[in-house]
């Protein structure tokens, strides 16, 4: 097997990206994260209250620059050469892509260019780098019984999420066609934060709370700490997978050395399914707080329930972290960061 010393992580800067880095520097790996900054530019933009960011500095390098764009895709990894790249960097906000045509738009363009860019650019430089990418478990849709660790149909029901369909469907095609080794992570919703507890006690990922960008448990606990009632859409009946943002970043870790049978394997990044009035009951146990239902602004079935597998997934993480137990942390860590009394 070969060695692996190089990594290069996109969406760097983003809410995986920066623990996915600190945990990686701390395995000893030679790190190169790519990042543009824009998740960071369209909160700003688009939330205009409750942005709750922290990121802290690492000692990596870090270059800044815009993946859609060929000739920069090319140079960074004509200069750099990794050994793996896990492409994390996405507009990832379904409620974002469907806003307006535009966004709809540049969601599109923004992602499939990114992964196009990466897939032909180790092609065309002759590199051998295994490819890690974290796509969603809304790509199948609401039509599978229970949905496979393989490729599925793109039956998404967002602009973004099909997006993410399309990016896998082209990592199918570079393996098919010159046999490029892909990991595709299918992604669940994630929650938490993470404290890069190895080298600093500083929390040191983003949490956004806002309608676009926070993902739903965390912007349950948020709603629940400043003592608003938690907005459940429609009657929060319908089941979805979730996953804790320490599972995700060890999960992505682990499989940089592990072998598959298949030189593109499909994993389900999931480990709970929930429905979203369990978890809004889990932080009312939690904090104590009032549970509001309001018209489900989602295109969706409410009595459907989602099904995965995930034996090959927890196979590549082992343990996993479960809800009832990782939520009493979040809200610990966020009283804490909002009163501003966590010890450094
Ligand atoms: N967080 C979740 O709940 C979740 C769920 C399913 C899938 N995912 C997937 O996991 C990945 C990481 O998600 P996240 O929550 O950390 O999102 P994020 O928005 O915090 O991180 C993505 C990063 O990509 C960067 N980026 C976007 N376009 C870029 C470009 N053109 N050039 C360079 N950088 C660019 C952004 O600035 C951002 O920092 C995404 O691919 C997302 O689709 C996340």
């Amino acid at each position: 097997m070969r060695e692996i010393r190089k990594v290069m992580v996109t969406g760097a800067d983003g809410y995986i990206g920066v623990p996915l880095m600190w945990e990686l520097k701390s395995l000893g790996y030679e790190l190169v994260g790519v990042d543009n900054r824009l998740r960071d530019k369209l909160v700003k933009r688009i939330a205009v209250d409750e942005v709750f960011s922290i990121v802290a500095p690492y000692g990596v390098t870090f270059i800044e620059g815009d993946l859609a764009d060929k000739d920069f895709v090319h140079e960074i990894l004509a200069i750099h050469r990794p050994d793996v790249i896990i492409h994390l960097a996405s507009q990832p906000s379904m409620p974002y892509s469907q806003i307006n045509g535009e966004r709809a738009l540049f969601t599109q363009v923004n992602n499939l260019s990114m992964n196009i860019n990466l897939l032909w650019a180790m092609k065309e430089l002759g590199l051998n780098s295994k490819y890690i990418i974290t796509t969603t478990t809304g790509i199948p849709g609401q039509f599978y019984d229970v949905i496979p660790e393989t490729t599925t149909e793109n039956k998404a029901g967002s602009w973004y999420h099909a997006s993410r369909g399309f990016d896998s469907v082209n990592c199918e095609l570079a393996n098919k066609q010159w046999g490029q080794e892909v990991i595709e992570f299918r992604t669940a919703i994630v929650y938490g934060v993470q404290n890069a507890v190895l080298e600093t006690q500083r929390r040191i990922t983003r949490f956004d709370t806002d309608f676009y960008f926070g993902t739903v448990l965390n912007r349950f606990i948020n709603q629940a700490l400043e003592g608003k009632s938690l907005s459940v859409y429609g009657q929060g009946l319908q089941k979805k997978p979730f996953i804790a943002l320490r599972d995700v970043t060890c999960s992505l870790a682990n499989s940089i050395n592990m072998q598959f049978d298949r030189s593109f394997t499909v994993l389900n990044q999931m480990t709970e399914m929930k429905s979203i009035m369990e978890l809004a009951e889990i932080v009312q146990k939690s904090v104590g707080c009032r549970i509001e239902h309001v018209p489900n602004p989602r295109v969706e079935k409410e009595d459907f329930d989602m099904m995965f597998e995930n034996g090959q997934f927890l196979k590549v993480l082992g343990e996993y972290t479960t809800m009832d137990s990782e939520v009493p942390k979040m809200v610990k860590a966020l009283r804490e960061e909002k009163s501003g009394t966590m010890e450094l």
